[in-house]
């Protein structure tokens, strides 16, 4: 399998808790590496640009409120099948789907408050790492 790169976001809800270092920790024990990593305040402007597939949506404003209501910690990981691997350790986006184990299991409030977010496709990947990164901010 080849080594790819995903975008990771630790929500607000997560950061209010102070789990970042947990979440981390489920990555990394996992075979991720974290070869970015930036703690921001999104704005309004940045939140509904990042999700602008989601903007016909019922759920959108609710998202942008939610995603500005604290920091975020962006993140860029680095492995084997990166993309996959980390949706598979957040689990599913509804916590109540999520499996045993994952971190949207045992981290997440809710369907929108569900701690962490992860790119779902290397195309999606590139474009959501291009968002909050440059090239250069990236140390493999
Ligand atoms: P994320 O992986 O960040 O991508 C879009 C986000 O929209 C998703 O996680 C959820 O946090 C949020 N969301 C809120 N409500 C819904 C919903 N009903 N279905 C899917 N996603 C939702």
């Amino acid at each position: 399998m080849a080594v790819e790169r995903t975008l990771s976001i630790i929500k607000p809800d997560a950061t209010r808790r102070n789990l970042t270092g947990k979440i981390n920790a489920r990555f990394e024990d996992n075979g991720l590496r974290i070869v970015a990593q930036r703690r921001l305040q999104l704005t309004r402007v940045q939140a509904e640009a990042f999700y602008g597939v989601h903007k016909e949506r019922s759920f959108f404003n609710d998202l942008c409120d939610f995603m500005t209501s604290g920091p975020v910690v962006a993140q860029v990981f680095e492995g084997e099948g990166a993309v996959a691997k980390n949706r598979e350790i957040m689990g599913a986006t509804n916590p109540a789907n999520a499996d045993e184990g994952t971190i949207r299991k045992d981290f997440a409030e809710s369907v929108e408050a569900n701690s962490v977010h992860g790119s779902d496709s290397p195309e999606n990947a590139a474009i959501e790492i291009a968002f909050f990164f440059a090239e250069t901010d990236i140390v493999g």
